[in-house]
């Protein structure tokens, strides 16, 4: 058991993390600014701290307060399209956030930072799972941002001594994500479906994604804070370490609207209206898949939700809170 801080921990992936975390004993502090994260979303237990990761202060004022042993760092800028509008207000959040919390931790003696990267944006085109090994290629400021944050975990890990995990998730779905957001197909589909709406497919729905259960993902996240630093490091040197949190399974747009359309037959009953589709978006990838090795091998962790047990579940929640989702928008795909 120790003390952990997570950022963005009132968000989707962060408030499944925190309830992981809190399960298996830890001690939580949540750092969020609330701006897409909401306070509904912590369950009991979590100290929430609202602040900004972009003010050093704040930040400095929680971590001097927490003392936190172990940070989770999942706040972030998460629209790409936003960080290619805004590149500066990207990066004020992503990467100047992202070093205010490493300043902070190396301040309060913080051993281990494990850092929300990104496995899409990072890896580019794959024809097959990509592995750790891989050139990095980012095109977009969003993955600039992510790739920058690795090279600082790695700077503060060889010259401090913090212990920096970069986790590269795959298409992360499920319950609370936003159905608004421009990313999430899952979710904004859900969205669409269960307001009898069809759901909007851009170009020829086979582009193919790498689908990972948010409560894996945090199971993944807990993982990584608790593992000792032999198993992440086998070899030693400078203590940092990239991990693929995905499946390396791959699913196309299509297939994934015919198994949702089938998972919400099961939970909600009735017919879902067929997929229309529109335009390609310029600039999506066609496959985007992740190899899970290496984060088998070192943590022993493995996706244990299925996709077609996951969408169920998603749908389930989604449709326990039907009248509060409007219709929702676009779709990433
Ligand atoms: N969802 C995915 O498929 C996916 C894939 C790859 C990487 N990620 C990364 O995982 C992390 C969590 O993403 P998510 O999908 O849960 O999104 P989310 O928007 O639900 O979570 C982000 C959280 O950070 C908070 N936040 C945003 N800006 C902040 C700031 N300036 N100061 C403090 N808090 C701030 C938000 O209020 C929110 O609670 C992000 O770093 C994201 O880049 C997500």
């Amino acid at each position: 058991m120790s003390t952990v801080l997570v950022t963005g921990g009132a968000g989707f992936i962060g408030s499944a993390s925190v309830a992981e975390l809190l399960a298996h004993g830890h001690r939580v502090a949540v750092l969020d600014d609330l701006s897409s994260g909401r306070r509904e979303n912590l369950p009991e237990g979590a100290e929430l701290f609202v602040a900004d990761v972009a003010d050093a202060g704040s930040v400095r004022a929680v971590f001097r307060q927490v003392r936190p042993e172990r940070v989770l760092h999942l706040a972030a800028q998460i629209s790409v399209s936003r960080s290619v509008r805004e590149p500066a207000a990207d990066a004020r959040v992503n990467v100047v956030g992202l070093l205010h919390v490493l300043e902070a931790a190396r301040e309060a003696g913080t051993r281990r930072v494990v850092f929300a990267s990104s496995g899409g944006v990072l890896y580019g085109e794959v024809e097959r799972p990509a592995v750790e090994e891989q050139a990095l290629a980012p095109i977009s400021p969003y993955g600039i941002a992510k790739w920058a944050g690795e090279r600082y975990l790695e700077f503060f890990a060889r010259e401090h001594g913090i212990e920096g995990v970069a986790l590269r998730y795959g298409n992360v779905y499920g319950p609370r994500q936003d159905p608004h957001g421009e990313a999430g197909v899952v979710a904004i589909f859900s969205g669409r479906l269960l307001a009898g709406e069809p759901p909007q497919i851009h170009g020829d729905g086979e582009n193919v994604r790498d689908y990972v259960y948010v409560e894996d993902v945090a199971r993944a996240n807990r993982l990584a804070l608790e593992a000792e630093a032999g198993s992440l490091l086998p070899g030693g040197g400078a203590p940092f370490v990239a991990f693929n949190v995905g499946t390396g399974r791959g699913t196309t747009v299509n297939r994934l609207v015919a198994l949702m359309r089938q998972a919400l037959a099961e939970v909600a009953g009735g017919d879902a209206p067929a997929a229309v589709h529109g335009p390609a978006r310029p600039g999506d990838l066609r496959s985007s898949l992740l190899d899970p090795g290496r984060i088998g091998r070192r943590l022993d962790w493995r996706p244990q939700v299925a996709l077609e047990e996951g969408l169920r579940r998603t749908l389930r929640w989604f449709a326990a809170r039907r009248e509060a989702i409007a219709p929702a928008g676009d779709a990433m795909l």
